[in-house]
Order: structure tokens, then sequence, then C-alpha cells
């Protein structure tokens, strides 16, 4: 079995951070999205991966990512010339592919599970596809199926104005070769895309067998703000190990499971975890309080941050107190005790400041 991973697409849900690179390398307790889908498929036993990738951003992924050694894999980088749909990825991989059954994961989904349940099952039931399906309250934001009490699927919808179940279609799915003779079947959507909707319920319209499964654990799509931090709030919770390779002076405080990077000075600071904070940072007169993920080679001085997520090189100078915030990379900012009650910004398009 191979596996494709899509880390093309827009991104435009998760500007400005998107502007300046690939959402997938969006960092959640301080590990870019992509490497918890590589680990995901790797353990599963699968070696042979292709990342599909954009002319805009694949460069930054191929940099990031490298040829797969580090996972003792072989990955391959197909670019798609255009954000054409999740069918046109897999149109676009077909050589890659060649007539092996595969794992198609959305580079920007985490799950709280491991994908080698779902491969054993294709591997032991055989179906054309086997789809992930999840419990949903808002099923009409989604692509949602309708399946039998076995879990056979009958019909899928793609955000449906009166949903026949509240089971939404997760990123990740497993396909025999029959997929591609239904993506050769079917015609872009409204919004101009082959949808892997259509496709699935061109499968089951040529009589094949689409099989389903459902997810008993958390899904998160982390495509908007939001979404980031409750991914950064379970992967923390969930996964996060106690490490702490850094130079903690006397009168610092850490309590709970807090990771932090080496080279990186804590002094005369509060931290509680669970907390990340990666290599070379500099933690002074501060409070980090749970849920927080500091990158690399930031500053956090006389603040208070929590629930946050603050990318590398950004600095936090004299702010009383963060929240909920997702920071971009080589942020800066500070206090002027110069200025009462003005704030003087420089914002990239499509950011959000709430004062
Ligand atoms: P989406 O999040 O559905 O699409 P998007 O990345 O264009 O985002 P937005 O809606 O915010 O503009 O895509 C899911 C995943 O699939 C994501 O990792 C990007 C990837 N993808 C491709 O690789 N090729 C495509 O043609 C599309 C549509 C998405």
């Amino acid at each position: 079995m191979k596996a494709i991973i899509l880390s093309g697409g827009k991104g435009t849900r998760l500007r400005p951070l998107t502007y300046s690179g690939a959402k997938q390398l969006v960092p959640v307790a301080n590990k870019p999205i992509l490497f918890y889908c590589i680990e995901n498929i790797v353990q599963a036993g699968i070696t042979d991966v292709g990342i599909i990738i954009s002319p805009e951003t694949g460069q930054e992924i191929r940099e990031t990512v490298g040829d797969g050694s580090r996972w003792g894999i072989q990955i391959k980088y197909i670019i798609q010339d255009v954000p054409g749909g999740l069918a046109h990825a897999i149109k676009t991989a077909r050589d890659f592919l060649s007539d092996s059954s595969f794992v198609m994961y959305l580079g920007d989904n985490l799950i709280g599970t491991r994908i080698d349940r779902f491969v054993s099952e294709f591997n032991s039931t055989t179906p054309e596809a086997l789809i992930l399906l999840k419990e949903v309250e808002n099923p009409k934001q989604f692509g949602v199926a309708d399946v039998t009490k076995e879990g056979t699927v009958l019909k899928l919808i793609e955000k449906p104005d009166d949903p026949p179940s509240n089971l939404a279609l997760v990123g990740i799915y497993i396909f025999s070769p029959k997929i591609h003779d239904a993506i050769g079947k079917i015609k872009p959507s409204k919004r101009g895309e082959l949808e892997i909707t259509d496709a699935i319920q061109k499968l089951i319209d040529m009589g094949c067998n689409v099989e389903s499964f459902i997810l008993d654990m958390w899904w998160l799509d982390t495509g908007k703000k939001d979404d980031m931090l409750t991914a950064n709030v379970i992967v923390l919770d969930e996964w996060l190990k106690e490490s702490i390779d850094a130079q903690v002076d006397d009168k610092s405080n850490i309590l709970g499971r807090v990771s932090i990077g080496r080279g990186s000075v804590v002094k005369d600071s509060k931290i509680r975890g669970p907390v990340v904070i990666g290599e070379n940072a500099v933690i002074e007169n501060a409070f980090i309080g749970p849920y927080t993920s500091i990158g690399n080679n930031s500053k956090i001085i006389k603040s208070s941050v929590e629930h946050s997520v603050i990318m590398d090189g950004s600095e936090l100078i004299d702010i009383e107190r963060l929240e909920e915030s997702l920071i971009g990379r080589n942020v800066r900012i500070f206090r002027n005790h110069k200025m009462h009650k003005a704030l003087r910004l420089m914002i990239g398009d499509d950011s959000v400041v709430e004062v």
C-alpha cells in the first residue's frame, strides 16, 4: 500500500499565516501538522509516500520534510499546478500511485488515533474504498454520509441542507485503484473543483463496495485559528512528554508537564504545564500558563501568556496578559511606555487584533 498526503491548496481560512508559508507546516505543540500525518502513515507500515504540493508553497515543504529518510521511508513530491480539488490531486498523483491501493491523508488534518486499524480493516475486507466518518454536531458544514447499520456507504452529500446523518467525512481515506476510473467519470463541481465526494459517489453508482469506519477519537481540521488553538490544547494534553533541557534558575518555578528545548533559559519565571518551549528561547520575569506552545528563538520577557501559540523568533515584552492567541514567526509585541492608551501597529493583511 502507498500513501499520498495532500499539502497543496490555498489555505485562505488561515490567512495571514498562509501568506508566508504552507498551512501544513503551521506548528501544533511546536511540530508541523504535516509531521503528525507522516508519523501516522509510518506507524501503519507504509513506506512509499507521495506529498502533493503547490507551486507556491512546495519548496518550503520539501525543505522542511526532506526525502523521508529521517522516518526510514521514501517521500516523493508531486506538484499540483492548480488547487483543482481533492480528486484532482489524486489524478495528479496517478503515475506515482500506479495500480496500488493507497491511503489519502489531508495534510491539515489531525486525528487522535493511529490509522493502522483502518489499513488492517481495508486489507481484510477489500472494499473499493474505506472512508473515515466522525459524528459531528453541525453536519451541514461537512461532506455527510448515509450508511447502513453495517457501515456500507449508500450515499455522500456535500454540505447538505437536510443531512441524512450526523456522520461527517474525515480527511483520511483508503482507496483501491478503482477510484481512478471513478475520477475519470466526474466533472468539476460548481466551485470548479474535482470533488472527492463526487468521485466516491461515482464509485457507489458504479456498483462498487464503499465501506466506512466511525472514528471514536477526536478529529481536527486545522484550517482556522480556533481549530489550531484546539489542536494545540489537545495535543499538549494528550501527547506532550516532560523534558527539560534548559537552564532554569532558582527563582523559577515549573509545575506540570513541561518540555523546554536545548539552549533555552528560564529566569525568575513561573511555568504551568502543559507547555512546550522550543530551543534557544528566553523566558524572563514571565508567567507561561497552560496550553501554550512557544517556538525556537523566541523571547517572553516581563509578560504573561497562556492558551496560545507563539511561533519561532517572536518576542513578547512587557505584555500584561496574552490569551487564546496565534502569533506567527518573528513577530514583536511590546509595550511602549511613552505612549498613553494609543496603539501603534504594523499588521499584515487579513490579521485579526482584539484589544
Ligand atoms: P482544504 O482545506 O479543503 O482547502 P484549502 O487548502 O484550499 O483551504 P481553504 O479552504 O482555507 O482555502 O484542503 C484540504 C487539504 O488538501 C489541505 O492540506 C490542502 C490540500 N489540497 C490539495 O493538496 N489540493 C487541492 O486541490 C485542494 C483543494 C486541497
